[in-house]
């Protein structure tokens, strides 16, 4: 193989990203680290995620009370009696598939209250699986009106599946609402934050940018349920509560307990984005709910809210904090701005009525913020009559981006690795928005589609294309981003967790490979005058660095035999006389990350001599090899 040049396309900063979607559990119950489920009373059943409890003898009764308009987005709370002097009455929470709780750690709990009667006392305990006591705390002198009250507990023991029980002991009766319970390591250290493992393993990805909140759930079910990122910021006691689009009744997927809090909203997304170095990249609805669902749409002369949510959050985002959406983002804790520079249009919409929308949309946004780039669908498929009509019309168009998606074969993957060698330089950029390879493990007679090496084999193999062809393919992003090993809706995932764990798949450490090796800007590199791009089961991209000075070469093995390479700068570079190699590489395809064994296929690390500007590698089976050269 030899280089052939210097100088290709530059390499966007942004090229390799992120695709968070509050599915499988990646906010409530997942990223966002609150621990206890429906605080607020307000899933379709009030008491959902809580169980009625006594102690010693104790006794009394919840009674769930609406307040309707006068607090529409937060109006149900809980209104507590206990009758007896002595024991306790209360609710236990069950958290979201239980508690992780970590020893010695602090948890802070807070409960909005109010007295009606008595002067009752809230007594917490953490409850190990095992039914021990692992931390307690104490609240009372409540008053009449509504006021938020703290207390916090160290515990003494690590349980992946606790959960807490508030006992009120009176006699009295006092209302209560937004109970919580946040370890006070959060990400970075923030009250109402994110949990800290999740958010390093994203920030360790060096995402380019962050697409946020999905997906599906950005059209909803229904439009009623679609996601306003309006109602996801300011103070999280009045963010109303919706149903989740994932919330569903498949056997083993099923999540009737699935909503959203909005405790992860707007405007932490953009600070998560920044805080990792990410470009924001929210997608909005565009006037259609999810297509596989009900299908519903806004009339067009109905659409202008829609189009007002988009121009009101480019205010949000970079307003002066004079204006009302950067005034309440400066109140939020952020006056400066958040420079967003691009935002979706719809999701995975297709058809004529998407077409209608979003050229409304354009008008308007580009009239007003011709900076901003907009990110168009391009429907579920990446071919079909649906794709071609769509793409075909938004490059009439001249849209900026268009958002494919691929949930395909490993093969696909493989034989696409040339898809954009010949796309049209002059059309819409391409947003690889969602890509995963999709196989079962048939050697294992495993039903489910599994994060196995095949499938992130397949994946890199592809991403050479992606990368080779930067100028066309600008972004991409591997989907979903985050599942809970107890409470999944969709795999394969790039991140599996549970209450206190999580692994990175192989799939992970191909994107992280590729993000962190990306290069500024593309060389070109050929075998007998070729590119590579499957033959031989070779595929292979190369980059310069010229920040570092490097030059970088992704060569992808997805044959089961090892093979020699030999690459040949010829005096294209000037190398320096080592270079480094990370490999990612297993003879099992069908292996895969857990829990309990994280490593099993993860980064090794090797160096070699380079000898008259050649590179000598015998590439192993199945494997993903990154080399790096210092250039003199
Ligand atoms: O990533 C899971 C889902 O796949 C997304 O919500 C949707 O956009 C796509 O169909």
């Amino acid at each position: 193989t030899v280089l052939t040049d210097t100088k290709g396309p530059a390499i966007p900063k942004a090229m390799w990203g992120i695709f968070f979607e509050d599915i499988n559990f990646s906010a409530d119950g997942g990223l966002y680290a609150e621990l206890i489920k429906n605080r607020s009373f307000e899933f379709t059943k009030p008491l959902m995620g809580w169980k009625e409890i006594t102690a010693n003898g104790g006794a009394g009764n919840t009674l769930i009370i609406n307040r309707g308009e006068a607090n529409a987005n937060n109006p149900r709370f809980a209104r507590i009696t206990v009758k007896t002097q002595a024991g306790a009455y209360g609710l236990a929470n069950e958290g979201f598939r239980g508690m992780g709780l970590l020893k010695d750690k602090k948890y802070n709990f807070s409960i909005l209250a109010r007295k009606q009667s008595g002067n009752l006392k809230i007594r917490i305990e953490a409850i190990g699986v095992d039914n021990k006591l692992i931390g307690k705390a104490e609240l009372n002198n409540f008053t009449g009106e509504w006021a938020k009250y703290t207390a916090s507990f160290i515990c003494t023991a690590t349980d992946a599946k606790a959960h807490l029980n508030v006992y009120f002991e009176g006699p009295g009766t006092v209302d209560v609402d937004m109970a919580s319970l946040f370890p006070q390591d959060t990400y970075k250290g923030r009250p109402n934050g994110l949990r800290a493992d999740l958010a390093e393993k994203l920030a360790a990805l060096k995402p380019g940018f962050m697409r946020f909140p999905g997906g599906c759930i950005v059209e909803g079910r229904d439009l009623a349920n679609r996601y306003q990122w309006k109602k996801t910021v300011g103070d999280i006691g009045d963010r109303e509560l919706i149903i989740n689009r994932w919330n569903t009744e498949f056997a083993n997927r099923s999540a009737p307990d699935y909503f959203q809090s909005y405790g992860l909203g707007f405007f932490e997304y953009f600070q998560l984005a920044e805080d990792i170095g990410a470009e924001p990249l929210p997608i909005l609805n565009c006037g259609m709910a999810c297509q596989y669902n009900t299908g519903e749409v806004v009339p067009l002369d109905q659409i202008d809210p829609f189009i007002q949510d988009a121009l009101d959050l480019v205010e949000f985002a970079n307003g002066a904090t004079s204006t009302k959406w950067g005034g309440l983002r400066a109140a939020m804790g952020h006056p400066k701005p958040f420079n967003l520079k691009m935002m979706g249009v719809g999701n995975e919409q297709w058809d004529e009525q998407y077409l209608d929308r979003y050229k409304l949309f354009a008008k308007t946004l580009k009239a007003k913020y011709p900076g901003i780039k907009l990110i168009t669908s391009s429907g579920p498929s990446p071919e079909g009559k649906r794709f071609d009509y769509l793409h075909a019309e938004l490059t009439k168009e001249k849209a900026d981006f268009l958002d494919e998606h691929y949930y395909q074969a490993p093969e696909w993957f493989m034989n696409n690795a040339s898809r954009y060698d010949n796309y049209d330089r002059k059309g819409p950029k391409i947003f690889a928005g969602e890509y995963a390879a999709h196989i079962k493990d048939t050697k294992n007679n495993d039903a489910e589609y599994k994060n196995t090496w095949i499938s992130a084999l397949a994946e890199a193999a592809f991403m050479t294309g992606l990368e080779r062809n930067a100028d066309v393919v600008q972004m991409a992003s591997y989907a979903p981003l985050l599942a809970h090993v107890d409470a999944w809706q969709w795999r394969p995932d790039l991140i599996w967790f549970d209450n206190l764990r999580s692994v990175g798949t192989p799939n992970y450490y191909v994107q992280q490979l590729y993000s962190t090796n990306k290069g500024t800007h593309v060389i070109p590199i050929k075998m007998n005058g070729n590119i590579i791009a499957g033959k031989d089961s070779l595929y292979s991209s190369a980059s310069i660095d010229a920040d570092m000075h490097q030059l970088i070469i992704k060569i992808v093995n997805t044959s089961a035999k090892a093979q020699a390479v030999e690459f040949d700068l010829q005096g294209k570079v000037k190398p320096k006389k080592t270079y480094s190699l990370v490999t990612l590489s297993s003879a099992d395809k069908f292996t895969y990350n857990t829990l309990d064994a994280p490593t099993k296929i993860s980064p090794v690390q090797r160096s070699g001599n380079i000898a008259s500007g050649k590179i000598l590698s015998n590439l192993e089976p199945m494997s993903v090899n990154v080399f790096r050269v210092s250039l003199g």
